[in-house]
């Protein structure tokens, strides 16, 4: 079984002992209800490192909403026991007292990789991202950190912050993984209704659609209005954004003139979803 712990001293005693025998660690950070998604990151750290560290903190910081905060998914024993048969050495939960104790007032902001796209939309949320994520890499003081494509921006958030801060540690992407109708695994599917739930695909489709016609050369603008029509014709109520950025540093694109990806974010019912796919030009 994975070894629960919920103290920063009892982390750093531990860490500290597996750099004493030489063993590279790697960090997972998760907000928990794990699913394949978050397994995979497990299983790539697993390859790269002989200790791995998965932290479960819903972290308030990062929430927009009280009520998203309080319905977000809270499964910590389903969640050990589904990382004991991987092999994961430990299961870091801090309780919100442990990561914010009173007094806390430091913020961590990432500018231009936090600009648009959901930081548009989620005022805060990369503040509460960058704060809590640097915290758990000095925390544990890992050699490398796993974080999934699915969440691209935040991916791009997390590797600047890392340069920045001279933070030493290698931060690993890893592709998105999907339901076999093509939806991305998110924790929060769990709240789409039966009839949601069998829109839901349709955004990925949607998406490789799109990004089909960009690598066959169609211009940028048609293809964006298109692309949100099709969305909301099949049952979406509203498309926050679908926009082309460079996959290298998010820069936003005009064309499809370089290695990119299609991002969204759409309303399904009370639901919002996020996705994206590559886009490579010829
Ligand atoms: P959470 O949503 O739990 O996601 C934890 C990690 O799993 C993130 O790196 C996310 O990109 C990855 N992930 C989620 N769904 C995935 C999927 N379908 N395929 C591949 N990877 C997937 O993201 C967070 O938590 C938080 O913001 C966190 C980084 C832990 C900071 O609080």
């Amino acid at each position: 079984s994975v070894a629960i712990v919920r103290t920063r001293a009892e982390l750093r005693e531990t860490v500290a002992s597996w750099r004493k025998a030489g063993l590279k660690v790697a960090v997972v950070p998760t907000m928990g209800a794990l699913h394949e998604g978050h397994l995979s990151l497990v299983r790539a750290a697993l390859e790269r490192a002989e200790r791995v560290i998965v932290t479960l903190f819903v972290n308030p910081k990062q929430f927009n909403n009280p009520e998203d905060y309080a319905s977000y998914p809270r499964t910590e024993a389903d969640d050990a026991a589904k990382l004991a048969p991987l092999g994961a050495h430990m299961l870091y939960c801090p309780e919100p007292e442990e990561v914010y104790p009173q007094g806390f007032s430091t913020t961590v902001t990432v500018g231009t990789v936090s600009e648009g796209l959901c930081g548009a939309f989620r005022p805060g949320h990369f503040d509460g991202v960058a704060t809590v994520v640097a915290k758990l890499f000095l925390q544990t003081g890992a050699d490398c950190a796993f974080f999934g494509e699915k969440d691209f921006q935040q991916l791009h958030v997390v590797r600047r912050l890392a340069r920045d801060l001279d933070i030493p540690i290698e931060v690993v992407g890893c592709p998105t993984v999907r339901e076999t109708d093509g939806l991305a695994i998110s924790s929060r599917n769990v709240h789409l209704k039966a009839e949601e739930r069998a829109i839901a695909p349709k955004l990925a489709e949607a998406l490789r659609a799109a990004a089909h016609a960009l690598e066959g050369g169609a211009a940028l603008a048609p293809i964006v209005e298109t692309t949100k029509a099709a969305i909301l014709a099949a049952g979406f109520s509203k498309v926050e954004y679908l926009e082309l950025r460079a996959e290298a540093d998010l820069t936003p694109l005009a064309a499809a003139d370089r290695p990119a990806r299609l991002l969204v974010a759409a309303w399904l019912g009370a639901t919002r979803l996020i996705d994206n796919v590559k886009v490579l030009p010829e």
